[in-house]
């Protein structure tokens, strides 16, 4: 599609962006910032949120178009957020971020540990600001994830390698210093399932059962789960459902869970760590 920078009116076209910004300029950024932190500026120099919001709506086709995932891989203070923010209060939308930065220490002295640390509360500080400004009624919340190694032990991967000193391996294939949460986590990335989605843990007779996006997906990682706990799982009809070896008392144990799928939810696919 052939378009001109000017449509027939002489008028530039939306979205087209001109060489020379006139502002919002990186002032703005570094007094938004202190207005989040009490007149602080924990960073040096954050980029204005107008200023990414105004590089955000290139992409922004007309007033329809309010979905979108914004990707910032060097985030530094979360400015990508808090525009995204700003976007979604101004016309309700429900844009997503994506925010990476490296846990390296601030360049300026503050209280945080780290630069993630920081951009932490800048969303959370901006979130508040937005809602008390605003009243709109959308989605301030985030979510926190640490890349780090397999949850997993090398056992999992390459059973061919095991020798005779492995054995305590073999008792688990999973890292004892893994939760739960790391374990869904790793379960949802596997199955292709959108670390946004809606999560819960419910304690079931002293079993906590995680569910993603309503029944799309129930795991339950601890020891031992009992016959009961299991019947309860399978009455929710999960597309997919997730245990770890341990979770069964022993081999009978674990057919069991078969023959009760089969007979309370035959389409659910069972998966064991
Ligand atoms: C110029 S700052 C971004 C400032 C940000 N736009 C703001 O307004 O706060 C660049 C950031 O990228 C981070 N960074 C550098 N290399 C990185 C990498 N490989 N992965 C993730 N973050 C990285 C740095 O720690 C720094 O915080």
């Amino acid at each position: 599609m052939k378009q001109y920078l000017k449509d027939e009116n002489g008028n530039m076209r939306k979205g087209k962006p001109v060489s020379i910004l006139n502002g919002p300029f990186n002032q703005e950024g570094t007094k938004e910032i202190k207005e989040l932190f009490d007149g602080v500026d924990p960073f040096g120099f954050p980029k204005p949120s107008k200023l990414i919001e105004y590089f955000f709506s290139f992409s922004i086709n007309n007033s329809d178009d309010k979905e979108g995932i914004y990707l910032d891989f060097f985030s530094g203070s979360g400015t990508s957020a808090h525009a995204v923010m700003n976007l979604n209060a101004k016309d309700g939308g429900n844009r997503k971020f994506i925010l990476v930065q490296l846990p390296e220490l601030n360049k300026t002295e503050s209280q945080f540990a780290n630069i993630c640390e920081l951009g932490k509360e800048r969303i959370r500080r901006a979130a508040k600001k937005i809602k008390e400004n605003t009243g709109a009624d959308i989605d301030y919340g985030f979510r926190v994830y640490r890349v780090d190694s397999s949850n997993m032990k090398d056992v999992y991967y390459t059973p061919d390698k095991l020798g005779q000193m492995n054995l305590d391996d073999m008792a688990s294939n999973i890292k004892e210093d893994r939760t739960g949460e790391d374990l869904l986590i790793q379960v949802m990335l596997e199955c292709g399932l959108e670390l946004s989605l809606p999560m819960e843990s419910r304690d079931i007779e002293g079993k906590t059962v995680h569910y993603v996006a309503g029944n799309s997906l129930i795991a339950c990682f601890d020891d031992e789960v009992s016959e009961s706990v299991i019947k309860k799982i399978a009455e929710d009809q999960p597309l997919r459902v997730v245990f770890r070896d341990s979770s069964f008392r022993d081999d009978s144990a674990r057919i069991n869970v078969e023959e009760l799928f089969k007979l309370l939810s035959p389409s659910t696919e069972i998966q064991v760590l």
